[in-house]
């Protein structure tokens, strides 16, 4: 583990945005952590696959790429096994191991770009399924301390795209392992979101297994979110707003169509998709400058080459503001602006 001065963080971020860390270190391990925490530059910056992150400037101090690997399974049971994955392991690869095996649970979260250490941060979701229905504990270290410490699933607030580690320990931990529980089987095959069902249907498939599940969750995935290895991109760049249902009630009197979810407990509060409201105030596909909001899924912001952070956090907060004003609903970002 060598500590590096000056390292450009393009090839670290998928908006690629050209910012320079001052001190840079990648490290492989628990060890490598503690070494790096032990000199004396602060504040420390935890970047994972740099997938949910746009810089608007450096981070100041020393950034540290996790890059611990590994992937073991822990713990067997009759159906079900224990697999603990390093932080730095790419989600992504994860889940193809996993389909490959024919373990059962993150077929769903195929394609999410970023790391394994990342994906509890904003629990991670997708098709019905959400990180935390797979999740046992994590390990991370204290960046203050050099402490290894135990979360369990209670200790991480998990909620929709949110956690501990987005509230009061944000920025104060770097994970370096995730425990997860996937099936042997009798695999609990999700396709209640319409699209799944959709493709499976179109693919002549009636009784998917995880991987076919995990091909059509990537299927849809190429065909509505850029690459972001040729587009620059953070996935979702909002939350899916939730309101009052009587807000949708005023909303359904213009626009009869608006789509929404009803949420638990007694579905007096409903979700109701970024996309369209974004849509429908006229900014899908339209460009700003090298930056713009993507054509297939007004949800996305991209990097169309050249942008700087400044110009993407322009273009969402115009976007906000032009949702805010049309349907009365303030759209929060999901990505870490810095
Ligand atoms: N919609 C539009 N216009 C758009 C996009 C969406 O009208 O430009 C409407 C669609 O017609 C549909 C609804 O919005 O009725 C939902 O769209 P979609 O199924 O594409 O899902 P989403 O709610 O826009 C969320 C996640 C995605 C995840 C998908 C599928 C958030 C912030 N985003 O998007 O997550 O892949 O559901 O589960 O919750 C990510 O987090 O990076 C991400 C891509």
């Amino acid at each position: 583990m060598k500590i590096k001065k000056n390292v450009s963080l393009l090839p670290f971020n998928t908006f690629g945005i050209p910012v320079e860390a001052g001190s840079f270190a990648e490290v492989r391990s628990v060890h490598d952590l503690r070494v790096a925490l032990r000199s004396d530059i602060r504040p420390v910056f935890v970047l994972g696959g740099g997938s949910n992150v746009l810089f608007t400037r450096a981070p100041e101090g020393l950034v540290l790429k996790n890059a611990i690997r590994g992937i073991e399974v822990t713990r067997r049971f009759k159906h079900k096994i224990w697999v603990t994955v390093g932080g730095g392991e790419v989600w992504h690869d994860f889940v193809l191991w996993a389909v490959r095996h024919n373990f059962g649970g993150v077929e769903n979260l195929s394609l999410i770009p970023g790391s394994v250490g990342a994906a509890p941060v904003q629990n991670i979701g997708a098709y019905g399924v959400e990180l935390k229905d797979v999740f046992v504990g994590l390990r991370a270290v204290e960046l203050a301390t050099g402490k290894e410490k135990y979360f369990t699933r209670a200790d991480c607030q998990f909620g929709y795209r949110d956690s501990f580690f987005k509230k009061e320990g944000k920025g104060k931990y770097c994970i370096t392992a995730v425990t997860l529980s996937l099936t042997l089987r009798q695999h609990r095959i999700n396709t209640s979101y319409g699209d799944i069902r959709k493709t499976l249907e179109a693919n002549g498939i009636s009784r998917p297994t995880i991987a076919d599940v995990s091909q059509a969750v990537i299927q849809i995935r190429s065909s509505k979110l850029p690459d972001p290895a040729k587009i620059g991109n953070c996935g979702s760049f909002f939350k899916n707003p939730e309101t009052e249902r009587a807000t949708l009630e005023r909303i359904r009197l213009t626009h009869p169509d608006v789509p929404y979810f009803d949420l638990p407990p007694d579905e007096r509060r409903v979700k109701i998709p970024a996309g369209w409201l974004i849509e429908q105030c006229g900014w899908k596909g339209k460009r700003v400058g090298n930056t713009g909001c993507y054509e297939k899924q007004a949800l996305v912001l991209v990097n169309y080459g050249g942008a700087t952070g400044e110009e993407v956090k322009n273009l969402a907060l115009a976007i906000m503001d032009s949702v805010e004003q049309k349907f009365g609903i303030r759209i929060e970002a999901e990505v870490n602006v810095l």
